[in-house]
C-alpha cells in the first residue's frame, strides 16, 4: 500500500513558476499539465493525453487560445479537461476529457487537490501568510529529493541535525543540547515541537543576516500540519530580551521557515523552500545572502536524505530504528500521515488515460 496520504491538498507550484507557456510536474505519482489562461486563473489536468497517453507537456505539444493540443495526433482539451476535437471524425467521444484538479493559488503556492474532487475543500488548506506579506521579504526556492517525503517529515520536526548536519551554517551546539517540547493537536491536525534556547552562540546565517553580534536567545517553534505544509517560527533577540507584556516584540527578529513537503513518487520528493524576514525588507545584499545561505543548508539536508534513501532501499525489511526524546515529533507525525494514508486508497492512476474509444 502506498504510504502517500490522498485527497489531500499539496503544493505543486510556485504562482511564478506557471505562466502562458505549458508545465508539467508530478504530484503524489500523477502527471499534471500546468497553465495559466488569459484570465489569470491556473488550468490543471492530467498529463496523458486521452488517445494514447502522450504527454501533452511534450512538444510539439502546444497552447492555442488557452487550448492545448496534443503534440502526437493533435486531440485538443480546454481548460476544464474537455476534448473539444479530435483528427478525421467531428463526433468527439463523450467520454473524452483529461482529469481536472482543484486548484487553489494561495501564499505565493499553487495547491492541487489529489484524490476525489468532492472532498475538496479549500478552506483546509494550511496557510503561509508570510509569504506574500508586505510587511515580510521572501527567499524561495524547490530542490528535488531523490528520497521518499517522510524522510523530509523526520528532517524537519527534529532540529537537532542542525547542530551536526548544519554546523557553521545555521547550527550551534544549544541547538541540540535544548530539550524539546511537543504537542500534538488532533482536532486541528496539527503536530507542534518548540524548542526555547535561552542563550546561545549567533550562527552566521543570523550574526550575518540580523547583524546580532553577541549571544542571542533563540526559538524555534515548529507547526507542521501534515501531509505538506511546515512552518518554523524563529525567534532571534540579543541574549535575555523578550517579548513585553502586552505581545509586542520590538527587539527581535524574526523569521518565519516554510516548507511544502509534497510527494512526486513513492521515492523522490520535491522540497519547496521559503524564508521570510521582518527586518531588511529592503536590503538586496541580505535577501541575496539568505538566498544563498539557505539553499546551501537545504542542499545539505537533500545529500543526506537521498542517502538515507538509499540505505532504507538495501536494508532488511525487519530493521527497527532507536527512538529517543528527540524523535517525540517526528513520531507523532508518523501516526498522523499513516492514518492519513491509510483512510484513503494509495493508488492514483489518471481516470481517464488508456482505455479505447
Ligand atoms: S496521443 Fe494525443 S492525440 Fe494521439
Ligand atoms: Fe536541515
Amino acid at each position: 500500500m502506498s504510504s502517500i496520504p490522498r485527497d489531500q491538498w499539496y503544493v505543486a507550484a510556485y504562482g511564478r513558476e506557471i505562466g502562458g507557456e505549458l508545465f508539467t510536474r508530478t504530484v503524489c505519482g500523477e502527471p499534471i499539465l500546468f497553465w495559466r489562461t488569459r484570465s489569470g486563473e491556473v488550468a490543471a489536468v492530467s498529463d496523458r493525453c486521452v488517445h494514447r497517453r502522450f504527454p501533452l507537456s511534450q512538444e510539439p505539444g502546444r497552447l492555442v487560445d488557452d487550448q492545448v493540443v496534443c503534440g502526437y495526433h493533435g486531440f485538443t482539451y480546454g481548460a476544464d479537461g474537455v476534448c473539444v476535437s479530435v483528427p478525421g471524425q467531428t463526433r468527439v467521444p463523450r467520454t473524452a476529457r483529461l482529469k481536472k484538479y482543484p486548484v487553489v493559488e494561495q501564499d505565493t503556492f499553487v495547491w492541487v487537490w489529489i484524490g476525489d474532487p468532492e472532498g475538496a475543500d479549500a478552506s483546509r488548506i494550511p496557510r503561509a501568510p508570510w509569504l506574500a506579506s508586505p510587511s515580510y521579504s521572501t527567499v524561495s526556492g524547490m530542490e528535488p529529493l531523490q528520497a521518499r517525503f517522510g524522510l523530509l517529515v523526520d528532517n524537519l520536526l527534529d532540529l537537532s541535525h542542525e547542530t551536526y548536519l548544519h554546523g557553521g551554517y545555521i547550527g550551534t551546539p544549544e541547538v541540540a543540547d535544548t530539550p524539546i517540547t511537543t504537542e500534538v493537536d488532533e482536532e486541528a491536525g496539527i503536530v507542534r515541537v518548540s524548542r526555547h534556547i535561552d542563550d546561545a552562540e549567533c550562527p552566521p546565517f543570523y550574526a550575518n543576516s540580523t547583524g546580532l553580534t553577541g549571544r542571542i536567545t533563540r526559538w524555534q517553534d515548529i507547526e507542521y500540519s501534515p501531509p505538506c505544509l511546515y512552518t518554523l517560527h524563529s525567534r532571534i533577540a540579543p541574549a535575555g530580551v523578550l517579548p513585553d507584556a502586552g505581545g509586542g516584540d520590538p527587539h527581535a527578529f524574526h523569521v518565519e521557515v516554510v516548507y511544502a513537503i509534497t510527494p512526486e513518487t513513492e521515492r523522490t520528493t520535491h522540497d519547496f523552500w521559503a524564508v521570510a524576514r521582518d527586518f531588511a525588507l529592503d536590503d538586496q545584499d541580505v535577501t541575496d545572502y539568505l538566498a544563498h545561505q539557505n539553499r546551501v543548508v537545504v542542499l545539505q539536508d537533500v545529500v543526506a536524505l537521498n542517502t538515507l534513501e538509499k540505505v532504507i532501499a538495501d536494508e532488511p525489511a525487519q530493521y527497527q530504528e532507536l527512538s529517543i526524546n528527540i524523535d517525540t515529533g517526528g513520531l507523532a507525525a508518523r501516526r498522523m500521515l499513516a492514518r492519513m494514508s491509510a483512510g484513503t486508497s494509495g493508488q492514483g492512476a489518471p481516470a481517464a488515460a488508456g482505455r479505447p474509444r
